[in-house]
């Protein structure tokens, strides 16, 4: 039985500890949040469960294996370096860190003293996100092509990152998780508005053998929109993850050249066939997600989502800011 603290109880934390009271080989032992009314809100939908507002509590208790990092970004590093120096594993949230040098000191922190690190890359987890890794891995979609996601909503405004930190880790984390390729160049605009941050984001990534990724990413939106293609050689496919039916519809569509002597006698021909929806599993992402994270602490694996997944997506979001900032330059990786 894993023990866990977690520390954040704001927007995210609530998700995890009501996740992790139904698991059964982990279990929440105490919750901390340096807020009085998360820690009455922790009271009045779980009122057994120990409470603090004093972060070492968690972190030092004996009674504690593992902590769930569910605060803002900033915070993440410092949390997780005290939750490792005593010893627990890390359950942290996306973005892992803020730099890339943070990243990799926690990383080579938690090699030493052999403990898991695992970064909350949910969508990995969900039911849709599964399905799609297993159509790439089996070969049915053939070599990707393109990644193509448009994010965007009205807010929820973020005061200590900006849209790329908040929104792009998502993307980012199921690129390198279906890719599986190192990105080679980063190209990205984005524009502040209101206060101080981008809010609005535009980033392509180039990855080698011609696949190329588009996010774009948005605070301003009137509507919700969460719809993702993924183009390959063989299918292609669209996510739209906010449809309760059918969130993956799989064409059966491509294009063919056949190069003739010069470049006006190539045939084009295009094939369109059959669409159709593969089931989705249902179960919530961070259930899977969190029960995974057991299975690598009992069972010593090390998770796909580790700490090294995490300084991939903090290598990108350093790259897109650079980017930004230079107006779009390209950046290489
Ligand atoms: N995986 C996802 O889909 C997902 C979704 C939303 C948020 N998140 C991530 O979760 C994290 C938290 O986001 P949020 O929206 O819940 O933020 P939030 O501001 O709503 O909540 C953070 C909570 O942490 C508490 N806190 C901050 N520093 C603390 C400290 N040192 N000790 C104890 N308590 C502390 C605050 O009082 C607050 O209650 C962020 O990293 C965010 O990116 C992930």
């Amino acid at each position: 039985m894993i023990r866990v603290g977690v520390i954040g109880y704001g927007y995210w934390g609530p998700n995890i500890v009501r996740n992790l009271q139904g698991l059964d080989d982990i279990r929440v032992e105490m919750v901390c949040d340096k807020s009085p009314s998360a820690l009455a809100r922790v009271r009045k939908t779980y009122p057994s469960l120990a409470t603090t507002s004093d972060p070492c509590e968690v972190l030092r208790s004996p009674q504690i294996d593992a902590v769930a990092v569910i605060t803002p970004v900033w915070t993440h590093y410092e949390l997780t370096k005290a939750a490792l120096e005593n010893g627990k594993h890390v359950f942290v949230e996306k973005p892992f860190t803020s730099s890339a040098a943070q990243a990799e000191e926690l990383i080579e922190l938690a090699e030493r003293k052999k403990l898991t690190i695992m970064v909350d890359h949910t969508f990995l987890f969900t039911g849709a996100v599964r399905k799609i890794h297993e159509l790439v891995e089996s070969g049915d979609l053939g070599d990707l092509y393109y990644y193509d996601s448009l994010r965007v909503n009205l807010g929820l405004f973020q005061h200590d990152v900006s849209v790329v930190w908040d929104l792009a880790p998502h993307d980012l984390s199921i690129m390198d998780h279906l890719i599986k390729k190192e990105p080679e160049a980063i190209v990205a605009t984005g524009e502040r508005h209101l206060n101080g941050v981008e809010d609005v984001a535009f980033m392509t990534v180039y990855f080698p053998q011609n696949m190329i990724a588009h996010i774009n990413v948005n605070w301003l939106s009137p509507v919700k929109i969460r719809t993702t293609l993924i183009g390959g050689q063989k299918k292609m496919l669209v996510w739209n993850d906010l449809v309760a039916d059918e969130k993956v519809r799989v064409y059966d569509k491509g294009v063919h050249i056949k190069s003739g002597e010069g470049i006006r006698d190539a045939l084009v021909s295009y094939r369109t066939g059959d669409m159709w929806a593969p089931q989705i599993e249902q179960t919530e992402a961070l259930r899977v997600e969190l029960n995974y994270f057991a299975e690598c602490i009992l069972k010593g694996k090390k998770p796909f989502n580790d700490g090294h997944a995490g300084l991939r997506v903090v290598h990108m979001l350093e790259a897109v800011d650079r980017s930004i900032q230079k107006r779009g330059e390209l950046v290489r990786l």
